[in-house]
């Protein structure tokens, strides 16, 4: 019998696919478009502890084969989540994520705090957000700067936590041996990679601030490349994400050592993306008389 359902710590995925951050809202609007309990889960649309209306200016620009984005953010702060959001996700018989982001230490630990008594399942930390406190770069970016926030979340939680790695860290192993040492429960990688693009004829900066996060399938081989490097350099399950368009993708991703893979971006192309892996991946399963991804897992 071909069974897709993987553990990831102790929380029990029906299939390992997981929606990405940013790409699908809270579930809502695709509910209306097909049935998401099919999906693993869901991680939510990133929350920080005060409302933002993210950023001015061009949030969105197609690029070949990925996309940037400079949405900062825009989110109905995490009291609003909680007020106004959860009272639909909490429902979803899928695994639940709670995306936290934040500009100050502060500001995660208070986030942590509100979402401790609420129905989620995980929280995924994103550390890609610019820590206020350091001039604006990201905290995801510097070990040790990680570090303090990881361990400031742990102390403050028993929900499962994932830690989500940005592509941009200078030091992307390392920084995973931290997350695992301060006692996260797992990881994702990879977040947006640091890009550019220019407006020649108004000879500005297509964003407002100069820079912007690329996703997509330019971005797959160097994702996939980090997380068979995360995968074996850490002991705690690993959510890869990065590009992921087809099933052949995620498959790839899950023999890199992914325990789960989320999809960002491909939701954009087809919104019914998510279907259509889980689908490809169960037919090449049974192709290829595959009971269990755990047989496949990390085999490269
Ligand atoms: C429009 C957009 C918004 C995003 N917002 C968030 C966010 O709020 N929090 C987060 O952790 N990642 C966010 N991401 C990053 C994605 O979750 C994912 O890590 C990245 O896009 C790589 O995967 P992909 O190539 O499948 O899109 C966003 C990505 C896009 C394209």
């Amino acid at each position: 019998m071909t069974n897709l359902s993987v553990k990831f710590g102790n929380i029990e995925f029906k299939n390992p696919l997981i929606m990405a951050s940013g790409t699908f809202g809270f579930g809502k609007e695709y509910a209306e478009i097909y049935d998401i309990e099919k999906l693993g889960g869901i991680s939510s649309k990133g929350l920080t502890l005060e409302k933002r209306d993210g950023n001015k200016g061009m949030r969105v620009f197609e690029t070949p084969s990925g996309m940037m984005n400079s949405v900062g953010l825009e989110n109905p702060g995490v009291k609003g989540f909680i007020e106004n959001e959860l009272q639909f996700f909490k429902k979803l018989d899928t695994v639940r994520i709670a995306n936290l982001g934040g500009g100050t230490l502060d500001d995660y630990i208070k986030g942590v705090e509100l979402l401790n008594d609420q129905p989620i399942d995980m929280i995924e930390l994103n550390i890609s957000c610019p820590n206020v406190k350091a001039g604006g770069m990201a905290f995801g970016i510097k070990n040790e700067v990680a570090r303090e926030v990881v361990r400031a979340v742990r102390a403050k939680t028993t929900l499962p936590l994932i830690v989500k790695l940005s592509p941009n860290a200078e030091d992307i192993i390392g920084m995973a041996k931290v997350c695992e040492e301060e006692g996260a429960d797992g990881i994702s990688l990879v977040n947006t990679f640091k890009a550019m693009a220019i407006d020649i004829n108004k000879k500005k900066p297509v964003f407002e601030n100069t820079y912007a996060g690329l996703s997509g399938p330019a971005i797959k081989p160097i994702a996939l490349r980090m997380v068979h490097e995360v995968c074996k350099a850490v002991n705690i399950p690993v959510m890869g994400m990065g590009g992921i368009t087809t099933w052949q993708d995620a498959i790839e991703f899950i023999m890199a050592g992914a325990t789960c893979i989320q999809v960002g971006t491909a939701n954009f192309v087809n919104p019914k993306i998510g279907l259509d892996i889980i689908e490809g991946i169960k037919k090449y399963m049974e192709e290829e008389g595959i009971n269990s991804l755990d047989e496949i897992r990390g085999i490269i």
